[in-house]
């Protein structure tokens, strides 16, 4: 069985103080992290206070930066390595969100450099894919998010891709307030363990976890979250909201 992971990215909404705040106001909420895994993503800024701040309260919550360099260190202006990310105290890097590939160029090329640099000094992947609208509409998008999926682990071996979380993102749905429904979720994420699957035997393609992401909400995630393949959620805007975001940790309930 898969334990399902409610993952936060908060994009670059919150300064230091606010995400120290956000993930304090979950102390004192019943999470039973017994059942389900919790994640959050703050700006690079906030990632060593937030990791103190998680580590103070005595959860087990995760702490990913929201991107990385490739490059291992050098004269890389603005950019932070997989080194700087885990000397923060931070255990998880998402790589391959959509606003990084279509607003700053990411390539699957540089996406696959950047997965195997986080894998190779152990920090854990969350590897985003997902389909344009206009793909989804021409029917391919099955086709591009395998194809995303396949490039952005090329050289990952059956080690390694255990430290990875695939992440399905709808990039229409993204902030949209438009979610897959549940349906046509579960039938990508069945694609995507299928090619998990060829890739790395069905053993590992099914200890594999996959998220959805794209406007999941408090009332959406419950019918989401009873879909076979669908392990849990990357959530943008619902995450910034400490009421919301401890609904959506406790979709169960
Ligand atoms: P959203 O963002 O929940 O605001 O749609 C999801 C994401 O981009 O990870």
């Amino acid at each position: 069985m898969r334990k399902p992971l409610i993952f936060g990215n908060w994009k670059m909404n919150l300064d230091m103080k606010q995400s120290d705040d956000l993930v304090r106001s979950l102390l004192g909420v019943k999470i039973d992290y017994r059942v389900v895994d919790v994640g959050v993503a703050p700006d690079f800024c906030s990632l060593a206070s937030v990791v103190k701040t998680i580590k103070d309260m005595g959860v087990p919550i995760s702490v990913a930066a929201q991107n990385m360099s490739a490059e291992e260190k050098g004269a890389y202006t603005g950019e932070v390595s997989a080194d700087m990310i885990l000397s923060t105290g931070a255990d998880t890097v998402i790589l391959g969100h959509s606003e990084r590939r279509n607003l700053y160029g990411e390539t699957d090329e540089v996406i696959n450099l950047k997965v195997r640099q986080a894998l190779r000094l152990k920090l854990n992947v969350i590897l985003c894919v997902g389909e344009l609208l206009e793909e989804r509409e021409a029917n391919v998008a099955v086709e591009k998010v395998l194809y995303q999926l396949s490039m952005g682990l090329n050289g990952v071996d059956t080690d390694g891709v255990q430290d990875v979380t695939l992440a399905y993102e709808p990039v229409w749905a993204i902030g949209t307030g438009k979610t897959a429904t549940p349906a046509d979720a579960q039938e990508m994420h069945a694609a995507i363990r299928g090619q998990l699957s060829k890739l790395y035997g069905p053993v590992i393609a099914r200890k594999l976890r996959i998220l959805y992401g794209g406007s999941v909400k408090p009332d959406n995630i419950g019918a989401l979250m009873l879909r076979e393949d669908v392990d849990g959620a990357l959530v943008g805007g619902a995450s910034l909201n400490a009421g919301d975001f401890v609904k959506l940790i406790n979709f169960n309930n």
